[in-house]
């Protein structure tokens, strides 16, 4: 089966955080695999998925799951998709960011450094793909983002020899990138010399913190009086959005400190290993 080979990151407390209510709604917002979604139907939810990533909409579609509506949207329009559905309030909202599995295992996608493939990284139809970014933005805008979405520390002569191999040839495919860079910077003790740029180039082209701020502020608002919004993030810059959100956003926090997995999570999954769950609840209304 198609779903296994994506295993739900936190599921339990995910799930248990939510706090799913038989013939309640909630939006998946990073539908997927449809793995946590499974969860909350199990329990009697109803779910409301999105997902940017068209063949992920695809898969789920012919999971042909009861109680499941598929929108193949990216979650930054939020209340675009609950208004096309026709639902105002919902009991819980869940994301669990960023890529999945499917987007790092295909090679045709462009995420991974470590197999030959074109270079692209859009979860969705939109936006530039990282070949198009390598290839045109200035040496400064390459640093920066280098700099400031993969906190690489040596972003400059990352970005410096970018600049340089593409006067050569424009840079197509994964490898090609990842050899730049290994050129670059040498080998790493800590993980692929690569993996950062990579990292910094997918929020780059994904516009990653921008829809998840977009969506933050959207998710605040259509959560009912007691309703619940639970997210997961892998990288410091999302987790900081979430934290400060639900600090400045009134939502009573129930997480103060974020739930990490346990190890042997990690060691099942060691995509598991940076996720960070953080959750609030909407103030019932009272008086
Ligand atoms: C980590 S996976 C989710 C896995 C899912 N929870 C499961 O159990 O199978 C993240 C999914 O969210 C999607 N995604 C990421 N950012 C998105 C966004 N801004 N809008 C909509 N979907 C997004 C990706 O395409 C990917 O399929």
């Amino acid at each position: 089966m198609e779903t296994l080979s994506h295993t739900p990151v936190l599921y339990q407390e995910a799930l248990d955080l939510l706090r799913v209510r038989p013939g309640e709604v909630y939006v998946d917002a990073t539908l997927g695999g449809a793995g946590h979604t499974r969860g909350i139907l199990e329990r009697g939810g109803i779910v409301i998925g999105l997902d940017q990533d068209p063949e992920a909409v695809r898969r789920a579609l012919t999971l042909g799951l009861p109680g499941l509506r598929v929108f193949q949207s990216n979650f930054r329009h939020l209340k675009r998709v609950l208004e096309e559905a026709g639902v105002e309030r919902v009991a819980g909202i869940l994301a669990d960011l960023g890529v999945s599995s499917f987007h790092l295992e295909d090679p045709r996608r462009g995420f991974s450094y470590q197999k030959e493939g074109p270079l692209d990284m859009r979860m969705g139809e939109e936006g530039p793909t990282a070949s198009e970014v390598v290839n045109t933005l200035s040496l400064e805008e390459l640093y920066r983002i280098l700099r400031d979405l993969g906190e690489e520390k040596q972003a400059y002569r990352i970005a410096k020899a970018i600049v340089e191999a593409r006067r050569q040839k424009p840079i197509r495919t994964t490898l090609e990138l990842a050899e730049i860079v290994r050129k670059a910077v040498g080998f790493r003790k800590a993980g692929h010399p690569a993996r950062k740029t990579f990292q910094a180039l997918r929020i780059y082209v994904n516009d990653e913190l921008g829809a998840l701020k977009d969506f933050l502020e959207q998710a605040g608002e259509v959560l009912a009086p007691g309703g619940r919004l639970v997210v997961i993030s892998f990288h410091s810059l999302e987790d900081r959005l979430v934290k400060r959100f639900l600090r400045e956003s009134g939502l009573k926090i129930l997480t103060k400190k974020p739930l990490v997995p346990s190890p042997e999570e990690v060691a099942r999954n060691p995509r598991a290993r940076s996720a960070k769950l953080r959750a609030g609840e909407k103030e019932a209304l009272c008086g």
